[in-house]
């Protein structure tokens, strides 16, 4: 028998077995994260080495950086994955491999680990798509939610409203016509002279600010449930440079909480509509929040009150499984290995994947 049929019949009997461990591994931007989880759903350990120094000085993530970072660290996450658990790696079940979207650098560099230890320890592998892992998180913050339920996706590089029919199975239901939220906070953080990565800086900031002290543009869209946020960051942009070119300093604080009521508000209120909808078809389906920018305080609060309103029930990750970490990872791992979908050695990095086809 060849690996990939061994790990066929090792996945079978998985099935079975009443505890399955997965060792988990995510490289897919500027975090190196390795993590122990059981059935899906308990954390036994979570480590997250952060390159965000590394970074820093450039404004921004720097792929060739970022590849050769993870390289160095990937042994040693993993290592200290399983010590933080208590466990040996052949007492590990699978391993899994965040495989796209991403850096393709940094991606590979986890990917070919995860190959490499996988036929070594002759273990099954799973290859995980990142934004599956970001809604995932939701599972292990929440031992009893289940799909299906409503999901609203919002990181650095997405901002998608997803139905969850199943454990693996999503609909598209709106997304972004350009900027991704978590990229717009970014870039406005950036204007501010914030350090990078700019969203929780924002965050923070507009703590102190007026959110009314400014108003800014309201994005609009075609499709029903779609997001826009470029018209909201250039307009922020220009009205930073009429401030300062008046020889004004920026009201930084006033500035950063309208922007971000402004962001909120756009997420918010396409949300709102959605479930308002699925109230007026006699649906009441559960809503989740997932991604780093959920890690958003203002949108938290405005779920809270929003699901409130709707009487619906409301999901949202543990803070720090908001932004990447490989525990997100190993939760969607647990449900492809159920259905056995595991990975062969050819399992590439694929930059690009989506978690849904795009139904236009
Ligand atoms: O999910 P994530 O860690 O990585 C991607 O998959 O992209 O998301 C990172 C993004 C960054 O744009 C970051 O600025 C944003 O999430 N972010 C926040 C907050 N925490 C992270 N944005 C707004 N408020 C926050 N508290
Ligand atoms: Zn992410």
């Amino acid at each position: 028998m060849n690996y990939e049929e061994r790990s066929r019949a090792q996945v079978r009997k998985l099935k079975d077995q009443e505890k399955v461990r997965i060792l988990s591994l995510e490289t897919s931007c500027d975090e190196t994260a390795a993590a122990v989880i059981e059935n899906g759903r308990t954390i036994l350990s979570n480590v997250v080495f952060s390159q965000i120094d590394l970074h820093e000085l450039y404004g921004g993530v720097v792929p060739e950086i970022a590849s050769r970072a993870h390289m160095e660290a990937c042994p040693r996450v993993a290592a200290e994955a399983l010590e933080q658990a208590g466990m040996r790696l052949e007492e590990i079940d699978a391993l899994a491999v965040t495989c796209g979207p991403g850096l393709v650098g940094a991606l590979l560099t986890g990917v070919n680990y995860m190959k490499g230890l996988a036929f070594a320890a002759d273990k099954p592998l799973i290859g995980v798509n990142h934004i599956e892992g970001h809604v995932s998180a939701n599972f292990l913050t929440s031992p009893e939610l289940e799909p299906p339920f409503l999901c609203l996706v919002v990181s650095g590089g997405h901002s998608h409203l997803v139905e969850v029919r199943d454990y693996g199975e999503y609909r598209l239901i709106g997304q972004t016509r350009d900027d991704a939220a978590g990229e717009a906070f970014d870039k406005a953080a950036r204007v501010l002279g914030l350090p990078y990565p700019g969203g929780p800086r924002i965050d923070r900031l507009a703590e102190e600010g007026n959110p009314e002290a400014f108003s800014l543009p309201k994005p609009k869209t075609e499709g029903r449930y779609d997001y826009s946020f470029s018209g909201l960051k250039t307009a922020f942009l220009n009205l930073c440079h009429q401030i300062e070119q008046k020889g004004e300093p920026l009201p930084k604080a006033d500035l950063a909480a309208s922007f971000r009521n402004a962001v909120c508000t756009e997420l918010a209120e396409k949300a709102e509509r959605m479930l308002r909808d699925e109230a007026a078809a006699g649906r009441r389906p559960a809503m989740a929040l997932a991604g780093g920018v959920s890690a958003n305080r203002e949108l938290r609060r405005r779920f809270e009150a929003l699901c409130g309103r709707m009487n619906v029930p409301l999901y949202m990750p543990r803070i720090d499984l908001c932004t990447d970490n490989g525990a997100m990872i190993g939760s969607a791992a647990y449900y492809r290995l159920r259905r056995e979908e595991t990975a062969g050695l050819d399992m590439n990095a694929m930059p690009a994947l989506r978690l849904v086809e795009d139904r236009r």
